[in-house]
């Protein structure tokens, strides 16, 4: 039907017929002529009807927003002074012979221009109108554009691209599953994919390999910006390679495709952080390296002090007392501060105290602080000197068990590195690398894998893995960008030896391990390769590059926060008939959380 895209005529037209087809963004009557601009994918162009040709301009005073419509008409220059430098096509304008309603709309539930006034449920319920939307075409088409990118790369490099089943066994990734009714076997489930893991990990014992996939992963777990029940990761995997090589290889994946889409050149190499020393300076595991606040252990310096708060956590071997000097911090007001505290509270802290610089050379007399009396001089100055805190700065304090104070430290320091504008422009990659094999977790009471059992750690024999599993390290790298852990991935244990002393640390005994993931540690028999590899967070990655704040809005579809669907009204009760025939009868009662 059409000859161009609205957003593709420019002056090279001018004076030419074209033929377009798209939206009506807007129509507005000027004493007589009537001006509608546009829309398709591509953009925006405005169409004159003039009343000299009274077919078109009956037909033109009847459009109204969202027609659909077919346009024939001339390519002409704007007058001098109307141009619209905003506008791709605001030079030019369209001045119309024909027009076609190809069907009429209804009022849109909101107008396109006032989206940001709309709560995100309506727009998601009319997600085909908000999609309409310039800013959502362009990110759609990013997405597009990045994913073409990421798919030559690998085809280049040799990838094979290899679907894996969404039906199947559950894969552990520390997420609840996403289960399916079996109506064939009543009573029994299918699980979705948290991820390929196991699958690709086949794969390579299938001898693809080097394989590659984009890859639906359903995770029911609680949501945030950057989180949804179901995305997409570019999930790859290869034989004989080493953590070098995996991680080389992601490096010039991503720098390629910065380079192509956004023209940006990233660090070569990208720099490398272990866990330990991330956590220690930034209390994360995913630092935000465009913000320079960094957190100080000052432990030791408070075995002694007159203040439980500090000395408790201090003496404890799983504490830490850590400060945040905050450069010009002292112009925080109280009512500031208090703002903080209550911030930091949602992490677990019970309290945010601080010492404000007002005059360093004076010594505790420069100083003011709630605390203050309960430090020795010594204590004041080896704050002072680690911190390197001066007249005019303010520092946090932290005190509690080590993960509480991280994680609100952590959390503290990005908030008020925005709020403080300390946020440097640009690209930070990291490479997060040596983690922890295992954690505690306190809660179970057990060991959890800290990334996913499969990971190969950096001892070399089962025995040692088990005599040292506390304080064993993993292959495991994580790929982080200013602050989103875009990717992870690691080397994988190839031996079934191996794997089995990883489930036995893991509390999982032989039975439990041949039930679940039987077929793996039967692969691992056969003849496995050494093997590794890594998944990209899609969603992430082209939240990242499309400067947009949340993972809704680079995905068509999302979910809500309550990872519903208003458009579909998923999740939705189905009838009893069907529930039959799925051997399940559902509880009306609600359950209860045992
Ligand atoms: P991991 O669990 O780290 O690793 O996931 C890889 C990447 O996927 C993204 N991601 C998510 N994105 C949106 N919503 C979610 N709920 C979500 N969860 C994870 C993150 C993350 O870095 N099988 C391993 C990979 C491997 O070892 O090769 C895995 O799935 O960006
Ligand atoms: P309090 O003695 O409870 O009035 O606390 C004195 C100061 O210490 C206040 O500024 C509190 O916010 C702070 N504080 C209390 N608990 C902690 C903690 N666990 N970590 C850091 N600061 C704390």
């Amino acid at each position: 039907m059409r000859s161009h895209y609205c957003g593709e005529v420019d002056t090279g037209l001018l004076d030419s017929e074209v033929t377009l087809c798209g939206w009506v963004h807007r129509r507005r009557d000027h004493g007589g002529v009537i001006f509608i601009d546009l829309r398709d994918r591509e953009g925006l162009i405005q169409v004159v009807f003039d009343p000299d040709n009274p077919e078109t301009f009956q037909v033109a005073e009847q459009v109204r927003n969202e027609y659909v419509l077919e346009v024939r008409g001339k390519v002409r220059r704007r007058p001098e002074g109307t141009e619209n430098p905003n506008l791709r096509t605001g030079e030019i304008e369209v001045l119309s012979q024909s027009i076609d309603v190809l069907n009429r709309a209804e009022t849109p539930p909101f107008q396109l221009d006032d989206y940001q006034t709309v709560n995100e449920e309506h727009r998601l319920k009319y997600r085909y109108i908000d999609l309409r939307r310039p800013e959502m075409q362009t990110r759609l088409q990013m997405r597009s554009e990045i994913t073409a990118h990421l798919r030559a790369f690998l085809h280049d490099k040799n990838f094979l691209d290899v679907d894996t089943p969404m039906l199947t066994r559950a894969t552990p990734e520390g997420a609840r599953d996403y289960l399916v009714p079996s109506r064939v076997h009543g009573g029994e489930f299918y699980a979705l994919p948290q991820s390929p893991q196991l699958f690709k990990q086949l794969l390579m014992m299938s001898g693809i390999d080097r394989y590659y996939q984009f890859a639906r992963c359903f995770r029911d777990e609680d949501l945030r910006a950057d989180r949804q029940p179901e995305f997409t990761q570019l999930d790859l995997e290869m034989s004989f390679v080493e953590q070098e090589d995996v991680m080389a290889l992601v490096e010039d994946m991503l720098r390629e495709v910065f380079a192509q889409q956004l023209e940006v050149p990233l660090h070569d190499p990208f720099p490398r952080m272990t866990y330990a020393e991330a956590m220690e300076r930034y209390g994360s595991d995913k630092p935000d390296l465009r913000i320079d606040l960094e957190l100080v252990t000052v432990s030791d310096l408070m075995q002694n002090v007159d203040f439980k708060v500090f000395s408790g956590p201090a003496k404890d071997p799983y504490g830490r007392v850590a400060a945040l000097r905050i450069p010009d911090g002292n112009k925080l007001t109280r009512k500031e501060i208090d703002v903080y505290t209550e911030f930091v509270g949602r992490y677990g802290a019970k309290g945010l105290a601080y010492i404000k610089c007002n005059d360093i050379s004076q010594g505790r007399d420069g100083l003011q602080s709630p605390i203050l009396k309960f430090l020795p001089d010594d204590t004041i100055e080896g704050i002072i000197t680690r911190t390197q805190a001066e007249s005019g700065d303010l520092i946090f304090f932290g005190a509690d068990k080590a993960s509480v104070v991280n994680e609100s430290l952590g959390a503290l320091r990005v908030k008020i590195g925005h709020d403080m504008g300390r946020v440097e422009y640009g690209w930070r990659p990291l490479w997060v690398v040596d983690f922890p094999m295992f954690e505690w977790d306190e809660k179970l009471k057990r060991w959890q894998a800290l990334h996913h059992p499969f990971t190969a750690p950096s001892v070399d024999t089962p025995e040692e893995l088990e005599a040292h599993h506390e304080t064993c390290l993993s292959k495991a790298y994580d790929i982080v960008l200013n602050g989103a852990e875009i990717g992870g991935g690691s080397i994988r244990i190839h031996t079934p030896e191996m794997q089995a002393a990883a489930l036995r640390v893991l509390g999982i005994d032989q039975q439990e391990a041949e039930e679940k993931f039987g077929f793996l540690l039967n692969a691992l028999r056969y003849g496995c390769p050494p093997h590794g590899g890594l998944a990209i967070g899609i969603d992430r990655l082209v939240m990242l590059m499309t400067g947009s704040s949340s993972i809704r809005d680079v995905m068509a579809f999302p979910k809500t926060q309550t990872a519903s669907c208003p458009l579909t009204s998923a999740p939705s009760s189905v009838s009893s008939a069907q529930l039959k025939e799925l051997s399940i009868r559902v509880r009306t009662d609600k359950p209860s959380d045992k």
